[in-house]
């Protein structure tokens, strides 16, 4: 594949070539891997991954840039739809899954503290040891007062608890299997070496990967064809279960790009939607510097709603975050832009585009909120539009 990428600087090389190395020995162990093990290697092997190393990666110096990294005003929206949830519950929790850089967890905490609807305690569950330190450091220097009530989780909560579950951009980061329709039917790609490089070969579909893309295949609207290669997160279901199965009360917002099957599955998007970035520049060849490059596939969002279902939750909203946003009155979090100085006028403006226009995060990203045991008069307004919930 030809990639008008800049190679990274050598010392970046030696370190993915040694994930690499570590990706090589577990194929000659063992034959081709799924694409998801190799995702998990690529983006979390300790100390080596995407996530576990300690590399710059959100941001405008780093790889991508997050709804939350922009600044304060995505925080303080969401804080809306959160606080009246929390403001009617007796010691709620917070939980945020994959804080990223910390700079959420400080915008939201500082949001909900103005609408005086504090949580009795905020925890954060991150699964990369190098970002869970960034997240200490920072809330330690920007938000030490309220230190007493935050934890960093090491698993899942196992007992029953009540409160928010927030989780910006973490669906899209956990690992995906890859499938592919042939003459034959669909078969898995996997990742075997070749040529002493890693290539996809094809193998039969097996297990519960098997079950899970015959019944997506049957459920959509057009028929695939022939050549069409996709992703499926086998694991969402399980996912879903262990960080939101304990909530008894209240609510889970999963903030992240993606669609509704019939769009994620289309005929036309022969490729799927797999992608790697890498400083803000996107490619789709995940074998480019392995360990370097953020991999990740947008969200099925009609599969979410399915295992949520499952589960036990009622889904409170569908929309696009542009229109989730709005009714979130993202204007209250704005303010008024003729009474700013120029330059804060001008990031204001920027952060707001960003977050609203179609073709940036407005239409892409999608927000889905799921509700246990929430009566229709607790939940925020936001949550009463009826959004783009039909079309899951
Ligand atoms: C794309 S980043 C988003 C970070 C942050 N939420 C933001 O929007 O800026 C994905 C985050 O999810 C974390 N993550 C991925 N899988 C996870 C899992 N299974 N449990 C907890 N954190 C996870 C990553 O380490 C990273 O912090």
């Amino acid at each position: 594949m030809n990639i008008l990428l800049r190679p990274p600087d050598p010392e970046l090389a030696v370190h993915s070539e040694r994930l690499s190395a570590l990706v090589h020995a577990e194929i000659e162990a063992q034959g081709p891997i799924a694409f998801s093990r190799y995702m998990e290697l690529a983006l979390y092997a300790p100390g080596l991954g995407y996530y576990s190393a300690g590399l710059r990666k959100f941001g405008y110096g780093g790889d991508f840039i997050t709804a939350p990294e922009l600044g304060p005003i995505y925080a303080q929206t969401l804080a809306r739809v959160i606080a009246p949830v929390l403001r009617n519950m007796e010691q709620p929790t917070l939980l945020e899954i994959g804080g990223g850089s910390g700079r959420f967890a400080v915008d939201l905490w500082q949001a909900l503290e103005n609408l005086d609807a504090l949580p009795e305690r905020y925890w954060l569950l991150e699964r990369s040891a190098d970002l869970r330190e960034r997240q200490i450091e920072r809330l330690e220097q920007e938000l030490a007062q309220a230190l007493p009530r935050i934890a960093w989780l090491d698993e899942p909560p196992k007992d029953r608890w009540d409160g928010v579950l927030v989780a910006n951009e973490v669906v899209d980061a956990l690992p995906v299997d890859l499938f592919e329709i042939t003459n034959d039917g669909p078969v898995e790609c996997v990742v075997e070496i070749r040529d002493g490089r890693f290539q996809f070969a094809h193998r039969p579909l097996q297990g519960v990967l098997a079950v899970r893309v015959r019944e997506l295949l049957e459920r959509l609207p057009q028929e695939l064809p022939t050549g069409w290669r996709g992703e499926l997160l086998n694991s969402g279901e399980a996912w879903l279960d262990s960080v939101a199965g304990k909530l008894r009360d209240g609510m889970a917002l999963l903030v992240d790009y993606g669609e509704v099957a019939a769009d994620l599955y289309h005929r036309q998007r022969q490729d799927g939607s797999l992608r790697c970035y890498y400083r803000h520049r996107v490619h789709d060849d995940p074998f480019w510097y392995p360990g370097l490059c953020d991999l990740t596939a947008s969200v099925d969002f009609t599969a979410l709603a399915r295992a949520a279902d499952q589960l036990g939750f009622d889904l409170a909203a569908y929309d696009t975050q542009s229109a989730f946003l709005r009714a979130a009155r993202i204007d209250l979090a704005v303010g008024d832009l003729s009474l700013m100085p120029e330059m804060q006028r001008i990031r204001v403006a920027q952060q707001l585009k960003t977050l609203m226009l179609p073709n940036e995060m407005g239409e892409r990203f999608k927000v889905m909120a799921l509700t246990r045991q929430l009566d229709a008069e607790q939940l925020p307004e936001a949550l009463t539009a009826p959004g783009q919930r039909h079309r899951l």
